[in-house]
Formats: structure tokens, C-alpha cells, sequence
């Protein structure tokens, strides 16, 4: 864009500040890319920033809290520089809509889901003609298509899917991301070698369900493809590490099981959202399968993949749950043996079926007592499963220098664990190698770095930075 034309957005700086999972991060890398497609130039904070994206998540009421605080904390910067331009993009502007510029109408631009596309466009109008929202109910584009800003030059997010078809009872996602729209395999691949000719050797596969991939791609007839479109990416060259979240536990099939165990780059670790150990509470949140069969499920994955890493979901106080429904969460969690699992307190999302059984709902006192039970539970199985690394000899993806202290590495093993560890010289970041694991706490290891085994493929160096997902 020729800066002397009127609305070029030459050096203009952006900031863009992601809430929530991985496909908000997708995005956020996607807007990201579109800005500087336009001129833009990326800043590290929002008090240097001419325009500031919040891209937000509306999966839990504190998420809708944190934003609106940050919006308010946001007005004196709005007031004291006039130029500024701030957008929010994301699940609750889809969930909020017009709302958003009526609680916050410093507001500039308000876009959701399904129109990431036109973030620079849409603040271009904003400018020259003032405050605008557009929602659109249905994907205009698949955002992988546009271009990307990534975070680490090494590793990038891959959405095979958007949406989601299933009804879980809590769940606000298929209200803001709406029906699953899987992505043609051919533009998956060809996404996938484009950015293993930039240097990539690790991806994320995202998607709400990434079992059902492939429901809507022969038309009149359904034939899963998960798995075979596992074994499509790993036989792509140079591509070493391929992740995946998040299967659902109903849809667990034999077929991504062997993919799972034969695909030599995809690594073992399997995210399987638990949500709760209860039957009565499970058929209750529609979640399609009973504490038995997930746990069956899960012996399968373990007996086919060697040293499997699982991690969960897990909700405390969902309407009705009793003291029994709990003990029976906690017995699964202690079978279940996960290397980690992220706990959320339930909350009532409206316009979910849960969010109408007002009577059921539990006493915040007793599902703090439940929290704090569980987190015991799950620290104590995350911390026995992480000592049984010490000694072992891991593979370790370099991130980045750890936040606390600059002279000490981050990485991570296949198994998805954080591994922090000095070495002389520092590899740089996407470097593979072996370190020792020697020590071992809940939610990291520490290890003594032995040999480099790949360099990083990537030409840019990237600052060292560990992102904050
Ligand atoms: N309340 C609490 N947790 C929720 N999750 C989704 N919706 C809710 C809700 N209303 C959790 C589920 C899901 C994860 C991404 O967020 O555990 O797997
Ligand atoms: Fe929400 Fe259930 Fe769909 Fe996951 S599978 S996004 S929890 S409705």
C-alpha cells in the first residue's frame, strides 16, 4: 500500500492480544497477518500501539469479565491518544454483537468469528466513516487461507475444522463458531508443505472434533478421515512433530488409534476431554459416552501408542452434581493416571440447554471444596507420571529462553511436557535435541541438555520468546 494515499496504514503499529484457546491464537496469527499485509507493523505493547485487537473468548463468564475490565482500562489510553483505533474480534463479539460498542463505545470495530478476512478492511471503515460492526452468521472464508504472522517460526496452529455439530449441554462454542465446516485435505496438505518450505517442522491440527474430520467432504456420504489424513502428514518430508486437539472421547476410533501408534512423527499425546467421571452427569451434558467406555477407550490409545502422555478437561459443579456424582469424577480421574488436566469451575453460558437448570446449580462453596479436592487428585497423578521421566533421555523441541530467567532454555518433549535447561552454547529456537531429564515438578521437568540433533529449518530468527498459551 503506497503510504501517501489517504488511509494508508503505512507504519502504523498494531498489538493483538488473544483470549482463550488455540483458535483464537490461530486467528489472532491470521489478523495479525492481514495487518501487515496492509502496511502494518507489529508492537509489543499496547501503549506503543495505533491499533489494539483484542481477540476474545466467551467459553467462561471470567473471560467476558477480563475483557470488559481490560476495555475499561483501556478508555484513558483511547482519550489521551485520539488516533487510536481499538477492535474486538472474536467469540463474544459473535456472542455480544452490537452490545459490545454500547457497554464500550470507544470501540472502533467490532467483527466476530466468521469475518476474521476483513479486519484491515474493516478498520479502514471504521476510520474514515466511524464505529462498525459487522457478524456474519456463517464462514465466508476459511481463515488458514489467509496469510499468517506466526509466533514461532518453528511451529504453527492447522485448522482442519471449524464449528462444531455436537450439543454439549455448558457449551457456548457451536452458538459462536456454528456448524462444523471441515477443510478439503487437498488445502490442508498443501498448507502443510507450504510451511514446511518456510521451515516448519511441528504442527497443531485444531479442530472442536478433530474425530469427525471429514463429515461433510464426500457429499451424501460420511467416511471419517482423521486417520487418514494423519498418515497423508506424516509422510510429508521434514515435517518431525504432528499434534492434534482435541479428539472427543465418543468419536475415538480404532483407525486414528493405529495411525496414532504407526505415524512416526505423531506424537504421543492425546488430549481427551473428560469433562466428568459421572454417567448420570455425562448423559446429562450429552456427552455420548459413560465413565466405562471412556475409560476403555483410553486403555486402547495406551496399549497401541508406547508412553502415551493424556491430559484432560475436567468441569466441577455442572447443574445437579452431587456428592456422588463427584466421587465418581474423582475415581476416574485417579484411574484415568493423566499427566495433567485443566479444571474449570462450571459456568452458565446463556443460551445453553445448562444454563436453564438454575435450580440444579451448585453452591460456589461446595464446588470450591470439589476444586480443591480434584486439584490434589490431578496434581499428585501429574507429578508421579512426570517423576517417571527422570532418567529418561527425551527428545526436546527448543521454544525459547523460559520468562522467569533468560539464561535458561524452554522446550518441550514429544509427550508435550515442558522441559527447562541450561546449555552452552543456547540452541536457537526450533533446534531438536536430547537432554537428560533430571528433575521433575507437577507441570515441568528439568533436564541437562546432551546434543543437538536438528538444527531449525526456518531462515528468520526469531526473538527469543516462549508464547503465553
Ligand atoms: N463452564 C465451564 N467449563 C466449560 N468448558 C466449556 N464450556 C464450559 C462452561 N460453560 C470447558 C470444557 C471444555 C473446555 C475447552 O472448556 O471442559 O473442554
Ligand atoms: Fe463444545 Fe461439546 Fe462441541 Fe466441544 S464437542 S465444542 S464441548 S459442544
Amino acid at each position: 500500500m503506497d503510504p501517501s494515499l489517504p488511509g494508508g496504514d503505512a507504519a502504523r503499529r498494531y498489538f493483538v492480544r488473544t483470549y482463550g484457546c488455540q483458535m483464537n491464537e490461530h486467528d489472532s496469527e491470521r489478523i495479525a497477518g492481514l495487518l501487515e499485509a496492509d502496511g502494518m507493523e507489529r508492537c509489543e505493547s499496547e501503549d506503543d500501539a495505533d491499533v489494539i485487537v483484542l481477540n476474545t473468548c466467551c467459553i467462561r463468564e471470567n473471560a467476558d469479565n477480563r475483557l470488559y475490565g481490560h476495555l475499561g482500562a483501556l478508555t484513558h489510553l483511547k482519550r489521551s491518544r485520539p488516533g487510536l483505533q481499538i477492535a474486538v474480534a472474536g467469540c463474544l463479539a459473535q456472542k455480544d454483537r452490537d452490545a459490545i460498542q454500547e457497554r464500550a463505545p470507544h470501540v472502533d470495530a467490532v467483527f466476530g468469528t466468521h469475518n476474521v478476512h476483513r479486519a484491515a478492511e474493516l478498520l479502514r471503515e471504521a476510520r474514515e466513516q466511524g464505529p462498525v460492526t459487522e457478524i456474519l452468521e456463517e464462514l465466508a472464508e476459511f481463515p488458514s487461507a489467509l496469510p499468517a504472522r506466526r509466533d514461532l517460526a518453528h511451529s504453527a496452529w492447522v485448522a482442519i475444522q471449524i464449528g462444531c455439530d455436537n450439543s454439549c449441554a455448558f457449551c457456548i462454542v457451536p452458538a459462536v463458531r456454528g456448524r462444523e465446516v471441515n477443510r478439503r485435505m487437498g488445502d490442508i496438505l498443501s498448507e502443510v508443505e507450504a510451511l514446511g518450505r518456510d521451515g516448519v517442522t511441528e504442527i497443531t491440527l485444531l479442530g472442536q472434533n478433530v474425530n469427525s474430520y471429514g463429515r461433510d467432504l464426500d457429499a451424501g456420504q460420511w467416511r471419517p478421515r482423521f486417520a487418514e489424513l494423519l498418515r497423508e502428514l506424516d509422510a510429508i518430508e521434514g515435517l518431525r512433530r504432528i499434534r492434534f486437539t482435541s479428539p472427543h472421547p465418543k468419536d475415538l476410533r480404532p483407525e486414528t488409534i493405529a495411525a496414532m501408534a504407526e505415524c512416526e512423527s505423531v506424537c504421543e499425546h492425546l488430549h481427551f476431554p473428560l469433562q466428568s467421571g459421572s454417567d448420570r452427569v455425562l448423559a446429562r451434558m450429552h456427552r455420548g459416552y459413560t465413565a466405562e467406555r471412556y475409560l476403555d477407550r483410553l486403555a486402547s490409545a495406551r496399549a497401541a501408542v508406547d508412553d502415551l502422555a493424556v491430559t484432560t478437561d475436567i468441569i466441577v459443579g455442572f447443574p445437579g452434581e452431587s456428592d456422588a456424582d463427584f466421587e465418581e469424577t474423582l475415581r476416574v480421574v485417579m484411574e484415568a493416571g493423566f499427566d495433567s488436566a485443566y479444571t474449570f469451575v462450571y459456568s452458565p453460558r446463556s443460551g445453553t440447554e445448562a444454563a436453564g437448570m438454575v435450580d440444579e446449580f451448585v453452591p460456589p462453596q461446595v464446588i470450591r471444596e470439589r476444586m480443591d479436592r480434584l486439584v490434589e487428585v490431578v496434581e499428585g497423578s501429574a507429578l508421579s507420571r512426570a517423576r517417571a521421566r527422570v532418567g529418561e533421555v527425551e527428545e526436546v523441541l527448543v521454544e525459547g529462553a523460559s520468562k522467569k530467567d533468560p539464561g535458561v532454555l524452554t522446550g518441550r518433549t514429544r509427550q508435550n511436557k515442558l522441559v527447562h535447561f541450561r546449555a552452552d552454547p543456547l540452541p536457537a529456537a526450533g533446534t531438536y535435541g536430547e537432554a537428560r531429564i533430571t528433575e521433575a515438578a507437577p507441570h515441568f521437568l528439568m533436564g541437562e541438555w546432551l546434543r543437538q540433533t536438528a538444527a531449525p529449518r526456518h531462515r528468520t530468527r526469531i526473538p527469543l520468546a516462549v508464547s503465553s498459551s
